[in-house]
C-alpha cells in the first residue's frame, strides 16, 4: 500500500514535471496542418506508383522548344472521342545546359482562368540565353519498343522525352541517367473546374474546413504532384526552411520512421522545434543531390502555392514492378503542390559550385551588401527609448566591444503604426542616429507588412482610398488580426502596389529617417494572429485575381523587394539597400538578408542553426544568420558564449532577444548568477564564502564578457576575408558559409557533417553543441594540413581528432594551402577600420605554396557594379608571395582606389628559417622576425613574420624570402 502510495506520488511529480517541462516548449502543433489534414498531399500520397496514363503526343519543335500535349492513354485509342482536355508541356534549353519543363493547361481548351506563373524571380538574363532548339531525333528503346524524343542540352548532356509513358530525364550524352520526372509515374495534374449548380441551386461542395476557417475554394481541387530521381545520389539537400539535418532525411519507405513530408509553407510558427520538416517562414523549392560516384545536380520548381516534399527511402518502389535503368545509386523524391504550374529546372553540376552557378543563373545572384552590414548587429525586442539606446551604444565603447548596427523593434513606432515613432520615446530620432553615425555606427527599424486600420493613419488612408490591399474572397478588404490589432495586407504582388510602397521609404515621407537608417521586415509570411495556420486565408484575392493559395510563399518575397527597392530610391539611389527578411523565397537572394526566425535559448537551437544556414546558402541565401542567443528563453551563460563564438562565422551576425528575456548586452550576461547568490546571501550572510563566491563570480562576469568580446572581434579581424566571400556569392552564386563537401565533394566522410562547415574555401568551424563538454570530435576533410585559427598548431587532414575543449573559442583552422586577408586593429565599427592597414596569413601546404583573394571597394555603394574595386589574388610559391590584379578593366573604368598597405605577413608551416625579405620592384628589405599568430596572444607559439613590409594592397609587387 504504502509502495503504491509512492509510486503514485512520483509519478504525479513525474507528471509534473512533463507538463513543466512541455510547456516551455510550447509549439502549437494543432494550429497547423498535416498532411493528412490537407487533402490534396493526403490524395497524392495515397497513390501508387505507375497511376499515371498520360502519354506525349504532337511532338514537335516550336519557337525553339520542344513541344508535346499530354492525353491519357485511353484518348489514344479513340482519338475521336477525346474526353480529356490535354496538358500542353514545353523543353526548354538554356544556354548554360539547364533543363527547363514546363506543363500547363491547354489555353486552347478554354480553362476557367489561367493558373498562376510566379513573376519577377527568374532574371532577364536567364532568358536572353535561351538556346533556340532546330530539331530532336527520335529513338526507340529496344527492351521496352517506347519511343523517346531527344534534344541537345549541352556537351555531353542531353534531354529525352520518352512518349509512352511520358517521362522527362537528362542523361549524359547515350548514357548514364542525371535527373528524371515522372519515371515512378506518379504525375498528377487536376484541372481548374467550374462550380455547377444543382437543381437546389446549391453549389458542389469543394469548401475546406480547419478549425473553423473555411476556404471556398472557387475552382476546385488544383493540386500537381509528380516524382523525381536523382541518380548517382547519396544524400538530397536544400529544400528550406526546416528546423532539421542538412542531408534530408527520408519521410517514407521501408525501415523508414514514416514522417510527415517536408513541408514549403510560410509560417509564424510560434516557438519551433528542431529535428522537424515542418513548414517554417521561408520556403526555397530547390533540392540538390550529391553523391561520390556522379557529383551533384539540382532540381528547382517554380512555384509559390503550398509544397510537400517526399525523400523516399531505397525499396520504396520494391512492388511497384517499376525498374529504372540504372545500376547507380539513386534517391527519389515526391513533390506535391496545391497549386499553380510545373516550371521545373533541371541541373546537370556535376560539382556542388556548378549546381551554385547554375541555379543562380535562374533566379539571380546575392547582392553584395554594404561592409557594415558584414559585422556585427545588436538588437532586442525592444531597446525602450532614445536614453537606453544612448546607454547601450556607449557601453560598447566602454567595454571596447565593436558593433555597427542597432535595432529597433516594433516598440519604438507610434502605436506598431509603421514608419512612426513613438514620439514620447524616441522624440528625437534623426539626433539618435546620428549619434550612431558619428561612431561609424547605423541604425535599423522594423517595417511590417501588416497595417493599422486606423483612419488617421495616413499609410491605411492611402492605402484603402487607392484600394491597394488585399481582398478577401468576397471582395472586400481583408481585415486581419496582427500587433497593430485589426490590419490589413498591401497587395505585394502588384507592381504598382510595390512602387507605392518603396515611395513610402524616401526621407521626405519616412519621417525622423536618416541616410544612416536601414530597415527589417518581419512578420511578411504574412503572419496573421487570427488566420487559418496563423496566416491569410488562401482564397483571399491579389491582384489579377490571383488566389492566395497561388501566391502564398512569394508574398514575403515581394513585400522584402518593394522595401529594398525603397531603400534603392531614397537619397541619390547610389546607396547599396539593406533589408533583412524573415520570410524568403526563391530570388530572395538578390534582395537582402533572412534570419532563421524566432529560435529559443537551447543548445539543440544551437546546433539547428548550422544546417539551417547551410540549407539556405545552397539555395542561394548566402547572407543568413540566426539570432545569437537564442530569441526565447534565457540562455545559461555558456551557451550565450558558445552562440557568439559560433555566431561570429555566421555570414550574418546578429544578437537579439524576446522582451520577456533578462537583458543580455554583451557586459551583462553571468548578472543572473550574482541574483541567485544574492538570495544565497539571506541565508549566509555575510559570511566569507560568500564573499569569496561574489568574488569568483565578479571574475567570471568579466571573463563572460571578455570571452564574447574576443569572439565579436575575430569577426572584425576577418571581415576583409568575409567581404572578398560576399563578393565570390556575388558574382558566382557559391555561398559564404558550405558543407565542407561543396569544398571536399568526394570526400563521403563530409557528406552528412553538420555540426561544422566552411568559410569559403579557407576556413573550417565545429561548434560546440553541449555544456561543459571538455572533447570534441573534428573531422579535418583532404590530404592537406590545418592551422589552429588561433594558435597555429598543425592538425592532419583526412581524420578525426579529438580535442580538449578550451573555453576562448569553439574549434577554427585554416586549411593549407590558402591565404586569409586580416585586420588587426580594433576599432568601434567596421567604418572606422576602413583606412587599417592589412595582415595576410599564408598557410603554407605540403608543397610550400598557398593562395588567397582580397576584393575591396568603397563598402557602399553601387560603384563596383561598374568596375570600382580592387580584387587581388595572392600567390605564394617558389619562396616568393606575389600580388596579381584580378579586376577586369572593361565593367566600365569606374576606379577605386585605396592607399592601405599591408603592414603583416605572418608564414605557417615554412619549412625554412629565412632572414629577410626583399620587395619588388623597389628592391627594398623587409625584416622577417617570429612574431605570435595574435598580437594579443597569450599563449601559442612563434611564426614567420614579415614586418612593416608596407606594400601597397592595390598595387602589383613580389615579395621574396630569402
Ligand atoms: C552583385 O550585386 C549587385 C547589387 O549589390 C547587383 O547589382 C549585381 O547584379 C550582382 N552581381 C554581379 C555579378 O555583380
Ligand atoms: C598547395 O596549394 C596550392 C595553392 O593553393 C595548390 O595549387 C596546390 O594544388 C596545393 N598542393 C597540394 C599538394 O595540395
Amino acid at each position: 500500500m504504502k509502495t503504491q502510495m509512492r509510486n503514485l506520488t512520483l509519478l504525479l511529480f513525474l507528471l509534473l514535471l512533463f507538463l513543466l517541462c512541455s510547456s516551455v516548449l510550447s509549439w502549437k502543433k494543432e494550429e497547423f496542418r498535416n498532411c493528412n489534414q490537407t487533402p490534396f498531399c493526403k490524395r497524392a500520397r495515397a497513390r501508387n506508383p505507375g497511376s499515371c496514363s498520360l502519354s506525349a503526343r504532337d511532338i514537335r519543335i516550336e519557337n525553339g522548344d520542344l513541344k508535346a500535349k499530354l492525353l491519357p492513354r485511353e484518348d489514344h485509342q479513340n482519338p475521336d472521342q477525346v474526353h480529356s482536355k490535354p496538358l500542353i508541356l514545353s523543353l526548354s534549353v538554356n544556354g548554360d545546359g539547364i533543363l527547363r519543363l514546363k506543363i500547363d493547361e491547354d489555353p486552347n481548351s478554354d480553362p476557367p482562368k489561367k493558373r498562376f506563373e510566379v513573376p519577377d524571380v527568374i532574371v532577364e538574363e536567364f532568358d536572353r540565353k535561351k538556346l533556340w532548339l532546330q530539331r530532336h531525333s527520335t529513338e526507340v528503346d529496344s527492351s521496352s519498343s517506347s519511343k523517346s524524343s531527344v534534344v541537345f542540352l549541352s556537351d555531353g548532356y542531353e534531354a529525352v522525352l520518352r512518349h509512352d509513358p511520358f517521362e522527362v530525364y537528362v542523361r549524359e550524352k547515350g548514357g548514364k541517367r542525371v535527373i528524371s520526372l515522372n519515371s515512378h509515374g506518379l504525375f498528377d495534374f487536376e484541372q481548374l473546374k467550374v462550380k455547377k449548380q444543382d437543381d437546389n441551386g446549391d453549389d458542389e461542395d469543394w469548401e475546406e474546413k480547419f478549425r473553423g476557417h473555411t476556404d471556398t475554394r472557387p475552382f476546385g481541387s488544383q493540386s500537381i504532384s509528380f516524382d523525381v530521381s536523382f541518380y548517382g545520389a547519396d544524400f538530397v539537400y536544400g529544400i528550406p526552411e526546416h528546423a532539421t539535418s542538412l542531408a534530408l532525411k527520408p519521410t517514407r519507405g521501408p525501415g523508414v520512421e514514416e514522417s510527415e513530408p517536408y513541408r514549403l509553407f510560410n509560417l509564424d510558427v510560434f516557438e519551433y522545434v528542431h529535428e522537424s520538416p515542418f513548414g517554417l517562414y521561408g520556403s526555397i523549392p530547390f533540392m540538390i543531390s550529391h553523391g561520390k560516384s556522379r557529383g551533384t545536380s539540382g532540381f528547382f520548381w517554380l512555384n509559390s502555392a503550398e509544397m510537400q516534399i517526399d525523400v523516399l527511402g531505397a525499396g520504396w518502389d520494391a512492388e511497384s514492378g517499376i525498374s529504372l535503368p540504372s545500376s547507380q545509386s539513386r534517391i527519389d523524391t515526391f513533390w506535391m503542390s496545391e497549386a499553380g504550374v510545373v516550371d521545373a529546372f533541371f541541373f546537370i553540376g556535376p560539382g556542388p559550385k556548378d549546381v551554385a552557378r547554375q541555379y543562380t543563373s535562374v533566379t539571380g545572384m546575392p547582392s553584395l551588401p554594404q561592409l557594415f552590414a558584414t559585422a556585427y548587429h545588436q538588437c532586442r525586442w525592444n531597446y525602450r527609448d532614445e536614453e537606453d539606446v544612448e546607454n547601450v551604444d556607449s557601453k560598447f565603447d566602454e567595454h571596447d566591444i565593436p558593433y555597427d548596427v542597432l535595432w529597433l523593434d516594433i516598440d519604438h513606432t507610434d502605436g506598431k503604426r509603421y514608419f512612426t515613432w513613438d514620439r514620447v520615446l524616441f522624440p528625437h530620432p534623426e539626433e539618435m542616429q546620428r549619434k550612431l553615425s558619428a561612431k561609424g555606427r547605423h541604425m535599423v527599424t522594423i517595417v511590417d507588412p501588416h497595417i493599422k486600420r486606423d483612419d488617421s493613419y495616413f499609410l491605411h488612408k492611402e492605402a484603402s482610398q487607392k484600394g491597394y490591399y488585399v481582398k478577401d474572397a468576397n471582395g472586400n478588404v481583408y481585415d486581419g488580426w496582427c500587433w497593430p490589432g485589426s490590419s490589413s495586407y498591401p497587395d505585394m504582388l502588384n507592381p504598382e502596389i510595390r512602387s507605392w510602397w518603396a515611395e513610402k521609404f524616401s526621407f521626405e515621407n519616412y519621417v525622423g529617417s536618416t541616410p544612416s537608417l536601414y530597415i527589417w521586415n518581419d512578420m511578411n509570411e504574412p503572419s496573421v494572429f487570427n488566420g487559418p495556420e496563423v496566416t491569410m486565408p488562401r482564397d483571399a484575392l491579389h491582384h489579377g485575381g490571383v488566389e492566395h493559395r497561388e501566391v502564398h510563399n512569394a508574398y514575403g518575397y515581394y513585400f522584402h523587394m518593394a522595401t529594398s527597392d525603397g531603400l534603392v530610391k531614397r537619397g541619390d539611389g547610389n546607396d547599396r539597400p539593406f533589408v533583412l527578411s524573415r520570410a524568403v523565397f526563391a530570388g530572395s537572394q538578390r534582395i537582402g538578408a533572412v534570419w532563421t526566425g524566432d529560435n529559443t535559448a537551447e543548445w539543440e537551437h544551437l546546433r539547428v542553426s548550422v544546417p539551417m544556414i547551410l540549407s539556405l546558402g545552397l539555395t542561394g541565401m548566402s547572407f543568413s544568420g540566426a539570432d545569437v542567443g537564442g530569441f526565447f528563453g534565457n540562455p545559461e551563460t555558456e551557451l550565450l558564449v558558445r552562440w557568439y563564438q559560433i555566431g561570429a562565422f555566421y555570414p550574418f551576425f546578429r544578437a537579439h532577444a524576446h522582451h520577456d528575456t533578462k537583458r543580455r548586452e554583451p557586459w551583462l550576461f553571468g548578472m543572473a548568477l550574482k541574483y541567485g547568490v544574492g538570495c544565497a546571501a539571506g541565508v549566509q550572510l555575510m559570511s566569507f564564502t560568500f564573499i569569496t563566491q561574489v568574488l569568483v563570480i565578479m571574475q567570471n562576469l568579466e571573463r563572460n564578457t571578455e570571452l564574447i568580446r574576443d569572439a565579436i572581434r575575430m569577426r572584425y579581424m576577418l571581415l576583409p576575408y568575409f567581404y572578398t566571400l560576399f563578393r565570390e556569392a556575388n558574382t558566382t552564386g557559391v555561398p559564404v558559409a558550405r558543407p565542407l563537401w561543396m569544398e571536399f565533394p568526394s570526400d563521403e566522410a563530409t557528406f552528412i557533417n553538420d555540426e561544422a562547415f566552411m568559410v569559403g574555401n579557407s576556413l573550417l568551424v565545429q561548434g560546440i553543441y553541449s555544456e561543459r563538454a571538455k572533447h570534441v570530435s573534428v573531422y579535418l576533410p583532404g590530404k592537406e594540413s590545418w592551422y589552429d585559427l588561433r594558435t597555429g598548431a598543425v592538425y592532419k587532414g583526412g581524420m578525426t581528432h579529438k580535442l580538449e575543449v578550451t573555453e576562448e573559442t569553439v574549434p577554427a583552422f585554416q586549411r593549407a594551402g590558402t591565404i586569409i586577408p586580416r585586420k588587426d586593429r580594433f576599432r568601434r565599427s567596421s567604418t572606422q577600420m576602413v583606412n587599417d592597414p592589412y595582415t595576410l596569413v599564408i598557410a603554407l601546404n605540403s608543397s610550400q605554396k598557398a593562395e588567397g583573394e582580397l576584393y575591396i571597394d568603397d563598402g557602399r555603394s553601387f560603384a563596383f557594379t561598374k568596375g570600382a574595386y580592387i580584387h587581388r589574388r595572392f600567390v605564394f610559391t617558389d619562396g616568393k608571395l606575389m600580388s596579381l590584379n584580378l579586376a577586369t578593366s572593361a565593367l566600365g573604368g569606374a576606379q577605386f582606389s585605396s592607399e592601405c598597405v599591408i603592414e603583416r605577413i605572418i608564414l605557417l608551416g615554412h619549412s625554412a628559417v629565412p632572414k629577410i625579405a626583399l620587395i619588388e620592384p623597389d628592391d627594398k628589405t623587409a625584416e622577417i622576425e617570429l612574431g605570435p599568430l595574435f598580437l594579443k596572444s597569450r599563449r601559442g607559439n612563434d611564426f614567420l613574420t614579415i614586418r612593416r613590409p608596407n606594400l601597397p594592397v592595390a598595387g602589383d609587387w613580389t615579395i621574396k624570402i630569402l
